[in-house]
């Protein structure tokens, strides 16, 4: 089960640092919008806008009429309103809202990981689609930030694709960051709010150790690797 109080701990303080910071997101949210149709929608609704980097990248490259945008964080609202005033904003968490109209487009970058049931989230989702429409969502696979996991047994939440429609679109790839030391990899993970993860005591002894292992295991020339591992779902109605 995630926990959803520090998910929004996290998010809430992270939101000033995270475009600073969120290098591999940004990239992930151009690439989700190369997926979509070139079309005009009437209706998008965005999960998990956060300082609305997906928003950006559809505002610029996208045509559409009304724009819905949503996240468990309040504090996002108003990231969204600066750079869209006419967007209607939805606070909640995902998994337990009602969404009382049908969308042509849902679309989520990198944050569908952060609930406890990714796959009924995602059937929730494409329920919610008038017909034609389509759901486009990026998550993240077995590998990633696979580093942490193998030290800190830092979970990777991922998604069952056996258990999403048949037809669904499955794309997949790795990116690896680069970083001069372990510490600038664990000061990168907390102001990207991915230590929301797991509640972690740090003490000096630990961070002595996590350091040692971490040049022994992932040290490549001068620097240290970090590893993401983005998948993107297509899922049509
Ligand atoms: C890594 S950020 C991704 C932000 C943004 N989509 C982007 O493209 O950069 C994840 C966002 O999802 C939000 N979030 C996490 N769990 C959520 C949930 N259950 N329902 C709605 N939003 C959630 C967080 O508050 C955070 O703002």
């Amino acid at each position: 089960m995630i926990n959803k109080s520090l998910v929004k701990k996290r998010f809430s303080k992270s939101l000033k640092t995270y475009d600073d910071n969120a290098f591999v997101q940004k990239q992930m949210a151009e690439k989700l919008v190369d997926f979509l149709p070139k079309k005009e929608f009437n209706s998008i609704l965005e999960i998990g806008c956060a300082t609305g980097l997906l928003t950006k990248e559809l505002k610029s490259k996208i045509s559409f009429s009304e724009f819905s945008a949503n996240d468990i964080v309040p504090e996002a609202e108003s990231y969204i309103k600066k750079i869209m005033p006419t967007a209607q904003f939805i606070l909640g968490d995902i998994e337990e809202i009602n969404l009382d109209k049908k969308y042509d487009l849902i679309i989520s970058n990198a944050c569908l990981q952060w609930c406890s049931n990714i796959e009924n989230t995602i059937l929730k989702l494409k329920n919610s689609l008038n017909e034609g429409g389509i759901l486009v969502v990026s998550v993240f696979g077995k590998n990633n930030l696979k580093e942490l996991n193998e030290i800190f047994d830092f979970p990777v939440k991922t998604v069952d694709i056996s258990k999403l429609p048949k037809d669904t679109l499955v794309v997949e790839e790795t990116i690896n960051m680069f970083f001069d030391s372990p510490i600038d990899v664990l000061r990168h993970i907390k102001l990207t709010g991915a230590n929301a993860i797991k509640e972690m005591k740090l003490t000096k002894s630990i961070l002595k150790d996590f350091e040692k292992k971490y040049y022994e295991k992932f040290a490549q020339k001068n620097r240290v690797q970090l590893t993401y591992n983005p998948i993107y779902l297509v899922i049509s109605c």
